[in-house]
């Protein structure tokens, strides 16, 4: 991946987007008026551009950008200020102080309300393998700025790692995080609109194996998480109790690992 600025640049804009290039070893070139396109063809690489309004990448394999923007998860921490459930928190039996692993970030909409649930006191590692969605949440997650300060220190906690989640896991001591997450990508096709629609090319997309959940359940203290779709056969297939809910098109599954 290369990084360079905007379209319309400034000093700062281009101090912001060298140092990026720095910190994730990746070179940074001069814009020079070059459009996305052009780019693209030239260096055949993903493209990170900074602006004044923020980050963008742009993968190679889409014709459209991406930028970090925590919508579903507003609404969803918004609930959870005002006393009302959600149901991964739920499903997870997550509070205050206890630290979770978060396998697949995304855009880490539930790592931020992870975070919010686990509050000052707990601890949320959120990883990602693609590197270039991971850059993009991991700095999203730093300088997004919501209205509500609660929120705003939710996300600044967060840690992220650029990993693949089994390598991760295996490397991990034993009983090292309460909960251990994962939300892989789906493999039934999503019809609504959906920030993981944007995302979708970009994804890894590789299926959740048992050797996987296997670690996930000698590292996690409390309960291994899983969302999928509502019809997938992966919650009976790798021991999950499936937690039904008409009408939503994704379930939760848990295993309770202290027993
Ligand atoms: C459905 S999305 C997760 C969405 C996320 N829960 C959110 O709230 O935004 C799945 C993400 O997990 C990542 N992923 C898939 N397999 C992975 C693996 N083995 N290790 C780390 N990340 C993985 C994908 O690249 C994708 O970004």
């Amino acid at each position: 991946m290369i990084v360079t600025t905007g379209g319309r640049t400034d000093q700062q804009t281009i101090m912001h987007a060298r140092s990026l290039s720095k910190k994730y070893n990746s070179p940074y070139i001069d814009r020079s008026k070059q459009s996305i396109y052009r780019l693209k063809k030239r260096y055949q690489q993903d493209i990170i551009t900074v602006s004044r309004n923020g980050i963008a990448i742009h993968p190679l394999a889409q014709e459209e950008s991406i930028t970090f923007h925590p919508s579903m998860a507003m609404v969803r921490a918004k609930r959870i200020l005002n006393g009302e459930t959600d149901p991964f928190t739920e499903t997870a039996g997550l509070a205050s102080g206890m630290s979770v692993l978060d396998c697949t970030m995304g855009l880490a909409a539930d790592s931020i309300i992870a975070s919010l649930a686990a509050g000052p006191d707990g601890r949320v590692t959120a990883l990602e393998a693609d590197p270039l969605l991971h850059l993009l949440a991991a700095e999203g997650l730093q300088t997004f700025t919501a209205t509500n300060r609660t929120i705003n220190e939710a996300m600044r906690r967060i840690k992220t790692m650029n990993a693949e989640h089994h390598e991760f896991l295996a490397a991990e001591p034993e009983d090292s995080y309460d909960i251990v997450y994962f939300d892989p990508m789906f493999s039934e096709a999503i019809d609504n609109a959906n920030a993981i629609r944007n995302i979708h090319q970009q994804t890894n997309q590789s299926e959740l194996r048992m050797e996987t959940i296997n670690e996930a359940r000698r590292v996690a203290r409390r309960r291994v998480v899983l969302k999928d779709h509502w019809k997938s056969t992966k919650f009976n297939e790798l021991g999950f109790i499936q937690l039904k809910r008409k009408s939503s098109r994704f379930h939760y599954g848990y295993i309770d690992v202290q027993y």
